[in-house]
């Protein structure tokens, strides 16, 4: 079966002095998602892109506004993000405290017409998602620590996408899988054979003269 492969650019390594026109580029290239990363510094210990910077550029394009928050309190975050722009929340399994938790989260995102993603973190088993996986549009494997783009592709997230692809499959359930971190035309493929559908890549792609043939590699 040939699976379709969507590519998601992570504006985290955009020129953020010119996001509406890296945000163009990407999608003039054939992007489907745009990946927003956003942080609290508490989560992870970095700040990323902010709620006025989505507001400002959400519907300049065609694009999946695919919001990525890495964040103590989800809750918050996720309805800011929705007033400014967001079609996709994906939030952090790691950073819910419990079932009931999880599910006012998804109830809530889903009732604002807003698809859902959960997130696990290189340590964190798939394990922890499988129970999820029917009431969301998105799992969301980390193949780095989150924090910071340009680090090194964990090859652990492979077996995680193969366990989820087979799981999704078996039980014919309409859940995407996504992979971020490390993602450049080597891992990438690794991921697809794995049974990746979305592939985020932020400094393989943004700031090279070949972006072109860089996003086509991918796929
Ligand atoms: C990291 C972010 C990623 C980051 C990926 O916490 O979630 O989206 O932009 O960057 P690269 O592709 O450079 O690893
Ligand atoms: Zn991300």
């Amino acid at each position: 079966m040939n699976r379709k492969v969507y590519v998601a650019p992570s504006l985290l390594a955009a020129n953020k002095d010119h996001l509406n026109d890296e945000i163009k580029l990407v999608e003039s290239l054939g992007s489907e998602y745009i990946h927003w990363d956003i942080m609290d510094n508490i989560f992870v210990p970095n700040i990323a892109l902010n709620s006025k910077q989505l507001h400002a550029n959400y519907n300049i394009h065609k694009m999946v506004n695919d919001v990525h928050i890495m964040v103590i309190n989800p809750m918050d975050y996720a309805k800011e993000f929705i007033e400014n722009g967001a079609d996709l929340v994906t939030f952090h399994i790691e950073a819910t405290k419990d079932e009931e938790e999880v599910l006012s989260l998804i109830d809530f995102i889903h009732s604002k017409g807003v698809k859902v993603g959960i997130s696990i973190k290189p340590k964190t088993s798939p394990e922890a998602v499988i129970k999820y996986l029917d009431k969301i549009e998105l799992v969301l494997v980390m193949s780095v620590e989150p924090g910071f783009g340009g680090q090194k592709f964990m090859p652990n997230a492979l077996e995680k996408i193969s366990f989820l692809r087979k799981y999704i499959d078996e039980n014919h359930l309409n859940c995407l899988i996504e992979v971020d971190g490390g993602i450049n035309d080597v891992t990438g493929q690794e991921c697809i054979k794995a049974g990746v559908d979305i592939l985020v890549a932020g400094s393989y792609l943004f700031g090279h003269e070949d972006i072109k043939e860089r996003i086509a590699k991918l796929r």
